[in-house]
């Protein structure tokens, strides 16, 4: 089993780059389908979603946007329940069509967040995508339209995700060891 050591903890090997990477293709595949004919902008949830945004976006074939936000919400290993501000929305999303990108959708109180936010600037329709869902800590009830892959409840880093702010540069994803 290969195992990281990530600040004070431990964490094993549990999804390779090349399977985040089948993961992505297929939700590209589906977006270059579904949203060819329409004006899109791609907005990627910083900092956790850069990876599978950068890797996400390599792939879309049709003329389209990407721009980034933040909402700083999470600090540990548990959800604090609680999301702070969104900041660095500067491009004008009204009648567009916005996919939001995030790394992962744990409880959903971060998307849920989002969405309320972004449908004040009047798009014409909010797309959601996840790299990875967690379904069984979702307590939300709004529909996810790109989903990479489900994964187990348990607390992960790696491709993006962070350990208190490490982590992030690992090309795949570990799983924290409960010993
Ligand atoms: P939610 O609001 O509970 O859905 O949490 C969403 C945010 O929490 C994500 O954007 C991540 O930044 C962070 N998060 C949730 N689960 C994990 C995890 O297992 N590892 C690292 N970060 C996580
Ligand atoms: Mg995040």
């Amino acid at each position: 089993m290969k195992t990281v050591q990530v600040l004070d903890k431990k964490f094993y090997l549990s999804i390779s780059h090349e399977q985040i990477q089948v993961a992505i293709t297929k939700v590209a595949e589906q977006m270059n389908e579904d949203l060819k004919n329409e004006d899109v902008i791609f907005l990627g949830i910083l900092n956790g979603a850069f990876l599978f945004a950068a890797d996400l976006f390599k792939q879309i074939n049709f003329d389209t946007q990407i721009s980034f936000l933040k909402v700083a919400s999470y600090s540990g290993t548990s959800t604090s329940g609680t999301v702070k501000r969104l900041i660095g929305l500067n491009e004008d999303i009204e009648n567009k069509t916005v996919v939001v990108l995030e790394d992962i959708i744990d409880s959903g109180i971060t998307m849920e967040y989002l969405l309320k936010q972004l449908k004040g600037y009047d798009p014409k329709e909010i797309k959601i995508a996840t790299l990875l869902f967690k379904p069984e800590a979702f307590v939300k009830d709004y529909n996810i339209d790109y989903i990479g892959m489900e994964i187990p409840n348990d607390f992960i880093v790696g491709y993006g995700l962070d350990y208190d702010g490490y982590g992030r540069n690992l090309k795949d994803i570990y799983t924290l060891l409960v010993e």
